[in-house]
């Protein structure tokens, strides 16, 4: 199997923001100590992938960019391309069909954060899957604010259905997704949904179709946060704070998690720490690179 090939979805209008990102990504937004995009950055990073294209609205573009460059620094090979309009989750894999070149993706939400003790694990192992679709779900209060899956009795996932009016299932399904190289062909088959939208579910609803979706359930020691509306922006802020200034360990920062996967070497953490050597932020890189925690 082609390596798998990572994108991140960081377009949209993040209206629900407004004014916040009236003149910027709802994405470059801090979730407490980083910028929102580090945390998809870093999920992808944790299942070891290394190519990653980063699709964003034209004007944003330039933005993450600085932010992010080539991905050299971190042993990565980062790209860019541009949504035009926000036409739907599925657009991302027409639009990332040639840096794919048929290799198979991960494909995940740049306002999608998550944590828990193994997924690193998880998502190693998921990376590995060669065939058919492998999605994430969470029970949440609010499935339908979400595409959601519903299980028969033996735990097989039978339907998926977007934001369904009618109650399904609490399982909405995450903002990340694993998929073979079919899946810019099944994305291409789909038409605006009736909100005008390349729904991802239907994606999703053809690999169910062909026995090919399959459903990892996030437990509840899982935390799923999106930071799409000014609460769940403080709440997910909030969060990150939590942990972090509890353990004195950070969550997503990619500096570290570049270095544990070995995508850097130690001299190159402590380089890129220099450039933060006024904050806590460069300090704690220092650690790192003196620390032998795994
Ligand atoms: P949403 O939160 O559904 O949309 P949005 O970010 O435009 O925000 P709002 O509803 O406030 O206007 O999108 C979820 C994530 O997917 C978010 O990170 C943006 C991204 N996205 C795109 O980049 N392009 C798209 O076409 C869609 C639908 C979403």
């Amino acid at each position: 199997m082609a390596k798998r090939k990572g994108i991140i979805l960081a377009g949209g209008a993040g209206t629900r923001l407004y004014p916040l990102t009236l003149t910027i990504s709802k994405q470059l937004l801090p979730v407490f100590d980083k910028p929102m995009v580090y945390y998809p950055l870093c999920t992808l990073m944790l299942a070891e992938i290394t190519q990653i294209l980063i699709i964003t609205t034209k004007e944003d573009a330039p933005l993450f960019r600085r932010l992010l460059g080539n991905g050299e620094q971190w042993g990565m090979q980062l790209s860019y391309a541009v949504q035009r309009r926000p036409a739907g989750i599925a657009e991302a894999l027409i639009i990332a069909e040639p840096f794919l070149d048929g290799a198979p993706s991960a494909l995940i939400l740049g306002d999608n954060i998550f944590y828990g003790d193994g997924i690193r694990e998880l998502l190693v192992k998921t990376n590995q899957l060669s065939t058919g679709a492998t999605v994430l779900a969470y029970w949440v209060k609010d499935p339908e604010r979400y595409g959601v899956v519903q299980f028969d009795a033996n735990g097989v996932p039978v339907r998926v259905v977007e934001k369904p009016k009618d109650f399904v299932s609490n399982w909405a399904i995450t903002g990340l997704y694993f998929f073979d190289a079919q899946a810019v062909t099944l994305a291409k088959r789909i038409s605006p949904s009736a909100r005008g939208e390349l729904e991802i579910t239907a994606v999703n609803e053809q690999y169910l179709n062909r026995k090919m979706l399959n459903v990892v359930r996030l437990g509840r020691g899982y935390a799923w946060l999106d930071a799409g509306t000014h609460e769940a922006l403080l709440a997910s802020s909030q969060f990150v704070h939590a942990i972090e200034s509890r353990q004195g360990l950070k969550i997503a920062c990619p500096e570290e998690i570049a270095f544990r996967n070995g995508f850097i070497d130690r001299g190159q953490l402590l380089f890129l720490a220099k450039q933060f050597e006024k904050t806590d932020y460069g300090a704690y890189l220092v650690r790192q690179a003196e620390s032998d925690m795994a």
